[in-house]
């Protein structure tokens, strides 16, 4: 963003009168700082933001060029810079006429629904198992979670972690006979998933079943796949163009295929498409992706909170903190612009989050009190999720208490007791969870993610900041095999001394 700009953002920043006070000097704020479209209502009147500060967001915004960047996007250009690359997860969900890559991604994604169809169809298939780590694990595991009264197939699971306990717990109470692995992946290198689909195919081979009937890949390196052992006819591909983070709308979907079925998962597909259209035609002022970056952005730059609470008031949307943890983190985690000079502001906040109500016995006490800011986006639904609606009634009305609470605080002269409010907040609500909104709700985080990139000057779209830890971690793990302490680290090599002398091997 341009210094002066900036700047002048910074300047009114400082000069955002408090909540009450805004809320009482315009009556209509609500109403003005509430976005609707396609079901979702997203609210952001309890923002540190004043009608002024708003306004020279959105010409900041302008400024920005975000309009071009989304048309550049969808345009197939490389807006992935550094490496070279278009980022073209909207293509996964684009009618298949619109252009060669959605008339290939939606061919591809067809292969992947007739697999699913055959082994939701097969009796002999009771449970599937995903093995895949980051964007390969988080959205599925997300979306199967968030979609779980829509299953209707086989038990789906997920191993993500190259931890054997986690892996063990995983399989128990499994027969390999009734078990099919999908191994998610895009390199189809990373270390964990390959350690886990090497463990998966010798617990197969040992259990005296012909694994490669029951191994499914998705990837972007069939070859690799296939060397593997993979069959070409369970490979199922996506292109380097669609970022592992963004990848949820790509045969990378096929667990929650498998779970939800071909159809639902194809309304999913079409929230997703839905929200697409939307970011590619709505003016800036109302458009929900658009509105949803100023204010994070707002929050991390401009109000300096170092972090964003994420909060579903939906046990079903419970591992939605964690996909936005990898979506924002990942993407937007950088100190250097597209050009490579060092930024001058914060960039991507701490996301982090839990469910509601279970947060306001854990970490709300902080939240309203705590020495910090803490931005919190709740969301939630109008429509019960069960079978108890006055259930579903207190849900929702803590969650706008929460939100209440922190605006408006409660002045104790008891200081202990005291409230200081004026603490920001955004709602959003669903008007029900189904696989259509939140393929709609995924779609605004997706292009949410990527526009504050362009506010930011960074590119959302590489990850080169996980790569050290991985090299180190190779090396590490030679010297344990070598039993050789003396290479891979220069600071905690001491460490690795005590761990090889305590280590018991099974
Ligand atoms: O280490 C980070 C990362 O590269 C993510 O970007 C990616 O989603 C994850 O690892 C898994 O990678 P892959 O799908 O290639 O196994």
């Amino acid at each position: 963003m341009n210094a002066d700009v900036l700047a002048q953002l910074q300047a009114t920043a400082r000069t955002v009168p408090t909540l009450t006070n805004m809320f009482a000097a315009t009556p209509s704020r609500s109403h003005d700082f509430t976005f609707d479209a396609l079901g979702l209502r997203v609210d952001v009147s309890r923002q540190l933001i004043s009608p002024q500060m708003w306004s020279e967001l959105l010409v900041a915004a302008d400024k920005c060029e975000i309009r071009l960047q989304i048309d550049k996007m969808f345009a197939g250009e490389p807006v992935n810079v550094t490496e070279d690359r278009p980022a073209l997860h909207v293509a996964l969900r684009a009618d298949a006429a619109t252009s060669a890559e959605a008339s290939w991604a939606s061919a591809e994604m067809e292969r992947a629904m007739k697999c699913a169809h055959r082994l939701r169809t097969n009796s002999e298939i009771h449970t599937v198992v995903n093995i895949g780590i980051g964007g390969s694990d988080l959205g599925p595991a997300m979306a199967v979670r968030a979609l779980r009264t829509f299953s209707d197939g086989p038990d789906v699971r997920f191993v993500s972690n190259v931890d054997a306990a986690d892996f063990d717990h995983a399989l128990h109470g499994l027969n390999p006979r009734n078990t099919s692995f999908i191994v998610s992946s895009k390199t189809f290198t990373t270390s964990e998933t390959m350690h886990n689909a090497a463990r998966a195919r010798q617990w197969m081979l040992d259990g005296g079943v012909s694994w490669k009937d029951r191994f499914f890949a998705s990837t972007a390196r069939p070859s690799i796949a296939m060397e593997w052992g993979i069959q070409p006819e369970h490979c199922f591909e996506f292109k380097e163009w669609v970022g592992g983070r963004y990848s949820v709308s790509s045969v990378i979907g096929l667990p929650l295929i498998c779970a939800i079925g071909p159809e639902a998962f194809s309304e999913f597909l079409l929230g997703m498409r839905d929200m697409d259209q939307h970011v590619a035609t709505s003016e800036l002022q109302q458009n929900l992706a658009v509105v949803h970056a100023l204010v994070w952005f707002a929050n991390a730059v401009l109000h300096q909170f170092p972090t964003v609470a994420v909060v579903p008031y939906s046990h079903d949307l419970a591992r939605l903190p964690a996909y936005l943890q990898q979506l924002v983190m990942e993407s937007n985690g950088k100190s250097v612009t597209t050009d490579g000079a060092p930024v001058a502001t914060a960039t991507s906040p701490v996301v982090w989050g839990e469910p509601g109500t279970n947060g306001q016995h854990a970490f709300f006490q902080m939240l309203h009190q705590g020495s910090q800011v803490v931005p919190v986006e709740f969301v939630g639904t109008a429509a019960p999720l069960g079978t108890d609606s006055s259930a579903h009634d207190v849900l929702v009305a803590n969650m706008l208490a929460q939100a209440e609470a922190l605006a408006v605080g409660d002045v104790n002269e008891n200081s202990h007791k005291n409230f200081p409010g004026n603490r920001p907040s955004t709602v959003i609500m669903l008007e029900e969870l189904t696989p259509r909104s939140l393929g709609a709700l995924l779609s605004m985080y997706e292009h949410s993610t990527a526009i504050q990139g362009w506010l930011l000057g960074v590119n959302s779209f590489d990850q080169f900041g996980v790569e050290l830890g991985k090299t180190i971690a190779g090396s590490v793990l030679k010297s344990m095999t070598d039993a050789n302490t003396s290479s891979g680290l220069t600071v905690t090599h001491p460490l690795l001394e005590w761990y090889l002398q305590k280590r018991k091997n099974n």
